[in-house]
């Protein structure tokens, strides 16, 4: 029998429309460690759990599947669509003028849904790459950030609110000097930024400046993603969930680390989307925000464990003569070319 937390008890975001989100969801990439059935899986036993967002993708290729669960828990009663929080992101090849609309419209399908609550952008560029593809793959047709093209793709997004399709729209991988060329152009402004958040990530200034343009963030691999693929790990990279620090506090509170980065992450004010298959593992990451708060103390320490380290660097969406994935992130300060 699994465990129920009540969906009440979670803490809840407000959104500038007014609207409130959970304020943790559950992610739905199983990247190549798990299959689409493990993954739907998982859903069904975290909706039974008291779960209520959702981050899927059209890109994580398992949309038809957790469709499928949605339309089961509907059926039997377990929960009411209007109590559940699911999002979706088009992928970097369906930009554009058209081809969001088409997007969205297979998402709605696949998730058997009749809106979406919150749309995503999900990189800010139509730089393809094919999922799982080598880290060292690059794609000669792609192109650095232009605004035009990235507002043609948003304007999409906003006939989707417009034909009541989506309800929010969103930003993913996004960055200040972006957000500062596009935010004045948008009619619907962006509701949340999906960005990496973690403990050894913290993103102080693009946090701060989401809050100050009532930009709610979403925090994706909230415990460091342990597990994620090798292409993806550097030797500098800092696992978070073995920071001497951080597995003081969760010998303090006697929990596993992933735990202490789900409540502060949740304390901080971002909405942390920690993925998992294992029922121990996901149960426990909802239960923990309804219970036993880090201190003020613990608090100013996980502050300090900041270290600017960035896992998803994604140096397979950069373009010809472009100097490395710093690029990606405008680390000067400038939209980089
Ligand atoms: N917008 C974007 O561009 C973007 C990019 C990346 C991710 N995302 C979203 O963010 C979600 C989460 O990211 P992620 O999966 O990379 O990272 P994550 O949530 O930080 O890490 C997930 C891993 O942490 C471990 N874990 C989870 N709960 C645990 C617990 N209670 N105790 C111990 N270990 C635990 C599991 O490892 P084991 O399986 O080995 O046990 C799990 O696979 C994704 O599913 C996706 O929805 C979005």
């Amino acid at each position: 029998m699994t465990s129920f937390i009540d969906p009440k008890s979670v803490p809840q975001r407000k959104l500038y429309t007014g609207d409130y989100m959970p304020a943790i969801g559950m992610g739905t990439f199983g990247s190549d460690r798990f299959t689409p059935e493990q993954v739907s899986e998982a859903v069904a036993g975290a909706i039974r759990s008291g779960y209520r967002l959702f981050d899927c993708a059209a890109v994580y290729g398992n949309e038809h599947l957790i469709g499928e669960v949605f339309q089961n828990a509907f059926d039997k009663g377990e929960v009411k669509r209007e109590e559940l929080f699911i999002t979706s992101k088009v992928w970097n090849d369906m930009q554009g003028r058209g081809d969001v609309l088409i997007s969205c419209a297979k998402s709605l399908k696949d998730l058997h849904l009749d809106y979406i609550d919150l749309f995503f952008i999900h990189w800010p560029f139509a730089n393809y790459h094919a999922p799982g593809c080598d880290g060292d793959s690059r794609n000669p047709d792609s192109k650095p950030f232009s605004a035009d093209a990235f507002m043609e793709t948003w304007r999409q997004c906003e006939r989707l609110v417009e034909m009541g399709l989506v309800k929010h729209i969103g930003m993913s991988n996004m960055t200040i000097p972006k957000l500062e060329a596009v935010l004045p152009l948008c009619r619907i402004q962006p509701a949340v930024l999906e960005m990496e958040l973690h403990p050894c990530f913290q993103q102080p200034e693009l946090f701060d400046y989401c809050k100050a343009h009532d930009i709610q963030p979403i925090g994706f691999c909230p415990i460091g993603s342990p597990s994620r693929p090798e292409r993806d790990k550097t030797d500098e990279d800092i696992a978070d969930v073995q920071v001497p620090e951080l597995v003081e506090i969760a010998n303090a509170h006697n929990v596993h680390p992933a735990i202490v980065c789900l409540k502060w992450a949740v304390q901080r004010g971002q909405i942390p989307i920690p993925f998992s298959v294992r029922e121990q593992q996901y149960v426990g990451n909802l239960k923990c925000v309804t219970e036993d708060p880090l201190t003020d103390r613990e608090m100013g320490i996980m502050k300090s464990l900041d270290r600017n380290n960035r896992l998803i660097k994604g140096q397979v969406f950069l373009w010809e003569g472009a100097k490395g994935w710093e690029d990606l992130w405008d680390l000067d300060g400038v939209i980089s070319k």
